[in-house]
């Protein structure tokens, strides 16, 4: 048995919405930036659905079973955040299901069963490649908002949610590294989908000044943090001396002083 399947016999249940105490949401003041931050996430992670749906595109058992179990854990994430904002007097609209991102769902999966005709199974490699850092990205995002929050009730939900997250992210990692290690052909692609296509997570569902925002609320302030998702990157074959979100940043600040 792989890293990976073994991984994918610990990922667990969703969370249960249930098992928190939601009339303790209004305890403690949220934030506008708060606010801002938590329906972004809300809505990305609601939005899984499309995401799934545009790469349920793997014959391979491991990964299949992984995306089915990912999209129901991710789901309940945006349960969990958009009840806590409903709980705080917010509202969150569920942006995934507008008809122009419908469209863009059946268009991604369009772009990517074209992707792995052209480019063969180290599609794959780039696949999950990606997905960690998405992983990886997302699970720094939770630790920085939960450790800046002063709603015990945010702190909880947010502690169940990046443990998933981790999880998500090893399985992501230890899938790519199994399809780049020895396989240059699959480092070469997976190393330039990262550094020219990539995007944060939510860029196309939220506007590029959204995007700005949540990093340079997130980000921004934390070089060393910064550094050490790069490294973690960088540290998968083929990935070395990529900075990906260090570029990411100075894209924005030259955007910012535009
Ligand atoms: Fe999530
Ligand atoms: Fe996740």
């Amino acid at each position: 048995m792989s890293r990976a399947e073994r991984l994918l016999d610990r990922m667990g249940e969703p969370l249960d919405p249930d098992d928190y105490d939601w009339s303790a949401a209004a305890d403690s003041p949220v934030t506008a930036d708060e606010v801002f931050q938590l329906t972004y996430a809300a809505q990305v992670e609601w939005a899984t659905e499309g995401t799934f749906e545009s790469l349920d595109i793997t014959r391979d058992p491991t990964v299949s079973r992984f995306l089915r179990i990912w999209l129901e854990q991710e789901r309940v994430h945006g349960e969990l955040l958009d009840r806590f904002l409903n709980q705080t007097g917010v509202d969150v609209t569920l942006l995934h299901r507008e008809p122009r991102h419908r469209r863009g769902a059946r268009r991604g999966k369009r772009l990517n069963q074209l992707a792995h005709r052209v480019v063969g199974d180290d599609f794959f490699a780039v696949h999950m490649a990606w997905g960690a850092v998405n992983e990886l990205t997302t699970l720094r995002f939770y630790q920085v908002i939960r450790q800046r929050t002063s709603n015990p009730l945010l702190s909880t939900i947010l502690g169940d949610i990046i443990a998933q997250e981790a999880l998500h992210y090893a399985f992501y990692r230890e899938s790519a590294i199994e399809r780049l290690d020895g396989n240059e052909r699959a480092q070469r692609i997976t190393r330039y989908a990262l550094t020219h296509l990539w995007r944060p997570v939510g860029l196309g569902l939220r506007c590029r000044s959204d995007v700005d925002r949540l990093l340079g609320l997130l980000l921004a302030p934390k070089p060393d943090l910064v550094r050490q998702i790069d490294a973690s990157i960088a540290s998968m074959p083929g990935l070395a001396s990529t900075r990906l979100i260090e570029s990411e940043l100075a894209a924005v600040t030259i955007r910012a002083a535009a």
